[in-house]
């Protein structure tokens, strides 16, 4: 991407200057308006960071009429600090973004990125779709939904590349594959793909899972251990649920990817780190940073591009072709939907997302008698179309019944094993299926 920097301050281009080039993009500068101006006529510029306040001519004078040459150019106005109002009026006249001085170089470079993105997504739209088919993915992912194509779309641009992403959406929608894929496209695919679920660690183990720590550092501590960073080498570390990561940990955290370093607990030596962070959450980062739980500066570090997996309700499209693969997954013998039962799949909101999607097939295969699967096969909420909601009772009396019925089927119908299985008693069992009219 080629950025021109104007601005009537040297040592601010030479600033700005000097960053982007290092983190590779082509950059022209202008000394003022009228120089940005025949700098814009001779160079297919695509982003433009312009000073609002400069001698010759007003930023946003100069930017009106380059969009008049080319109204795709792309703007990041830069005003002093808290000239909100003209922040607006910079809005109105068609700038992407603004910033205020000084300027947060990391802020600008997810700015950056973020606008890049876009340029892509719209560049390649009309042309993802056949691009797509011609290439074989290393994992299986389902997507032929406009939303996943465009997801497809950044995914094979930003494998290649060793930016920081974080992949951001629902539960169950895919964000671990979503990183996996990445990872294989990449350069570091013959590498190790680390995985770091942040929820499910104790928080004062935090610090020695991912920088490892030395014998005796702590109580328990009974050999030396190497830390997830270290054991991602050469590969990639896999940061999930990034949100649930305390504060204390976050600085640390922050510490080791600006420094390439990290020492293990209870030692002094510095260890090289060589391993490309991506990081996963449900939770909405920039909401949390705004309640100040989560430190902006690892934000912005962490978000050099954004992924986000839409939820399987925004891509009906995809709800077909995933059953069939889920199918084909579990189904040992020839199984199918029925249309009405997969009618009332599609209109099905999916809470779960797919992880929902994939455990229904899962199971319907093993409690269906026919090779069909019909409308009453289906649970109860979905029949319904229903979210959630419902009485507490309702849900577990459907859940309930279809652990019953699933063990009944696996013990071939002898009560005494179901009835073990479930770990209630005979006696109860038949008072159950009485109660949800379970008969063979
Ligand atoms: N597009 C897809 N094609 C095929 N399988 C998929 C697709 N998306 C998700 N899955 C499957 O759905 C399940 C859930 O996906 P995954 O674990 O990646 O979700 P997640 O977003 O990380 O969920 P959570 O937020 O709960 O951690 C996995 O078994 C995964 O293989
Ligand atoms: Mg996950």
């Amino acid at each position: 991407m080629l950025i021109l920097i104007v601005d009537d301050e040297i040592t601010q281009r030479e600033m700005l200057q000097g960053f982007l080039e290092k983190q590779g993009f082509k950059v022209l500068t202008a000394a003022g308006g009228n120089e940005a101006l025949r700098i814009f006529e001779s160079a297919p510029v695509e982003l433009v960071l312009m000073d609002h306040r400069m001698e010759d001519m007003n930023g946003d004078e100069v930017l009106e009429r380059m969009r008049g040459a080319s109204p795709l150019v792309r703007a990041i106005m830069i005003t002093a600090y808290g000239d909100v109002s003209t922040a607006v009026k910079v809005m109105q006249l068609g700038a992407d973004d603004f910033m205020e001085k000084p300027v947060d170089l990391m802020d600008l470079l997810a700015k950056i990125r973020r606008i890049e993105q876009g340029l892509m997504v719209e560049r390649e739209s009309g042309k993802i779709t056949e691009s797509l088919e011609q290439i074989e993915l290393p994992i299986s992912i389902i997507g032929s939904s406009k939303p996943m194509q465009e997801l497809l779309s950044l995914i094979y641009r930003v494998a290649p590349t060793e930016w920081a992403a974080l992949i951001h959406g629902e539960t169950g929608t895919g964000k671990e594959l979503v990183a996996r894929l990445i990872h294989l496209m990449g350069p570091r695919k013959n590498g190790p793909f680390v995985e770091v679920n942040c929820a499910a660690i104790p928080e004062n183990l935090f610090e020695s899972e991912l920088f490892g720590h030395e014998k005796g550092a702590f109580t328990g501590a009974a050999s030396q251990r190497r830390g997830r960073f270290e054991l991602a080498a050469g590969g990639t570390l896999f940061l999930d649920e990034v949100g649930e990561l305390p504060l204390q940990l976050q600085a640390k955290l922050l510490r080791a990817l600006q420094e390439k370093k990290v020492s293990r607990v209870g030692s002094e030596k510095e260890i090289e780190v060589d391993a490309r962070v991506l990081t996963a959450t449900n939770k909405d980062l920039q909401q949390m940073v705004s309640e100040g739980s989560f430190r902006e500066d690892l934000f912005f570090r962490l978000n050099v591009l954004e992924l986000r997996v839409p939820p399987l309700r925004e891509r009906r499209d995809d709800i077909v072709e995933l059953t069939e693969y889920f199918l084909g997954k579990y189904a040992v013998s020839d199984i199918g939907f029925g249309t009405d039962a997969m009618a009332q799949l599609v209109k099905y909101p999916f809470p779960g997302n797919v992880r929902e999607l994939e455990h229904l097939i899962q199971r319907l295969v093993t409690l269906v008698r026919g090779s069909r699967i019909e409308v009453m096969d289906l649970p109860m909420r979905v029949r319904e179309g229903k979210n959630t909601g419902g009485l507490l009772s309702e849900r577990l009396a459907e859940v309930e019944k279809e652990m019953l019925i699933a063990a009944l089927e696996e013990h071939q119908w002898v009560q005494t094993k179901a009835a073990d299985s479930l770990g209630i008693s005979e006696r109860v069992l038949r008072y159950k299926m009485n109660k949800a009219g379970i008969k063979k």
